[in-house]
């Protein structure tokens, strides 16, 4: 008698399969990109509620074939687990989540089911599916107003939350914690993200904004094309050398290969791990300076003003980016310059679609 083995299609090639939970949104496509282009085989879960389906166009234009999409809600167990009984999984990057730190204030129960239930399935599917390899999307944001000191290194994480967005992070990085104790097994990396922006640069995929933007660049982009009157610019009397906010802006390409260094860090170690590593270019850039940046770079003329203090904003912060350095090879490689200019180009872009 025979038997037969149903090998899946991705498995034939002898590729590293890895999942990527919201692979659809902003850094998750950029990441499916850079997987790509090092060797793996991205399988990207999303039920496109923050993601736009026209990105699996751009993204089949940059890796030129069709990308593997399972759509479905990390929040739903079974349909979790049925995509880890179909495809042959090696690890998993987990960035399905929301976002937005003033709706997260306003809807504060939509943050913590989506952020935290979305990772519990995560987890508990990973260790009965005997997948040990996970990279977990965390923020800047677990250091809260750091007191006296602007550039933080990866010890100065604060209990503290600004927001409900906040908690989520710092509590999915104690889930984390408290799930690889108890599963040895487990190797885990928290990537903490300083400020996303830019877009890639052949202008297939960048991030997609639905309604208002809240962060700067997209904000200040949609602005010069119309679809905004004016950007304000939220406090002018701050203690740093302009008087306005100062925040690290990482390249949305840059970020993703830290993604791919992660996982590759995590496959050539032995036994556990448990890192938080930050990802950011360690330079500080103020508000104004991102003004003076796309004005120059785009040769408009951008309608701002200056406005009152947003509630809850850091006053200035910026990656130590040694550990990443030296953990994992990874350093930023884009300036702010070329991130204002992919976004320039996306928004552009965008506009002729
Ligand atoms: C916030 C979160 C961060 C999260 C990110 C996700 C906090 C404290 N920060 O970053 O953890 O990863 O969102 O996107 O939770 N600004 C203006 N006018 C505008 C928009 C922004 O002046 O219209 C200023 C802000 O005051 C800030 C800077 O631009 O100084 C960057 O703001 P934003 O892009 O919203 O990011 P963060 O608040 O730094």
């Amino acid at each position: 008698m025979y038997r037969i083995f149903i090998v899946p299609l991705e498995r034939m090639n002898e590729k590293k399969n890895i999942l990527v939970t919201g692979g659809a949104g902003y850094i998750g496509s950029h990441t499916v990109v850079e997987l790509v282009n090092q060797g793996f085989l991205p399988i990207i879960v999303d039920d496109f509620r923050n993601a736009n389906p026209v990105v699996l166009s751009g993204l089949r234009n940059i890796i030129g074939f069709e990308p593997i999409v399972e759509r479905i809600d990390c929040c739903d167990r079974n349909a979790l687990r049925d995509v880890f009984q179909r495809h042959s999984i090696d690890g998993i990057i987990h960035f399905a989540a929301n976002k937005a730190v003033g709706e997260s204030v306003a809807n504060p129960l939509k943050y913590y089911h989506n952020n935290i239930s979305g990772l519990v399935n995560v987890c508990e599917t990973a260790i009965e599916f005997g997948i040990d390899d996970l990279v977990f999307s965390s923020s800047c944001t677990v250091y809260g107003e750091p007191i006296g000191i602007k550039e933080v290194t990866e010890e100065m994480a604060s209990p503290m939350g600004q927001s409900p967005y906040g908690y989520t992070k710092i509590i999915g990085e104690q889930l984390l914690k408290d799930t690889q104790l108890a599963f040895p097994q487990l190797r885990v990396i928290n990537l903490r993200y300083f400020n996303p922006v830019g877009a890639h640069p052949s202008a297939e995929i960048g991030e997609f904004p639905i309604g208002r933007p809240n962060n700067l660049l997209p904000f200040m982009t949609q602005t010069a094309v119309g679809k905004w009157e004016k950007l304000t610019v939220f406090g002018g009397d701050y203690p740093t050398h302009d008087g306005t906010c100062v925040r690290d802006y990482i390249h949305v390409v840059d970020l993703a290969k830290a993604h791919v260094a992660a996982l590759d860090f995590l496959a050539n170690s032995q036994g556990s791990v448990f890192e938080a590593i930050n990802i950011g270019t360690g330079k500080g850039t103020s508000v104004l300076e991102m003004i003076q940046t796309f004005e120059a770079i785009s040769g408009e003329n951008l309608n701002w003003e200056m406005g009152e203090r947003r509630p809850g904003d850091v006053i200035e912060i910026y990656a130590n980016a040694d550990k990443a350095k030296h953990m994992l090879g990874w350093s930023a490689h884009f300036t702010i310059v070329d991130a204002v200019k992919d976004a320039w180009n996306w928004e552009l872009k965008l506009k002729q679609v």
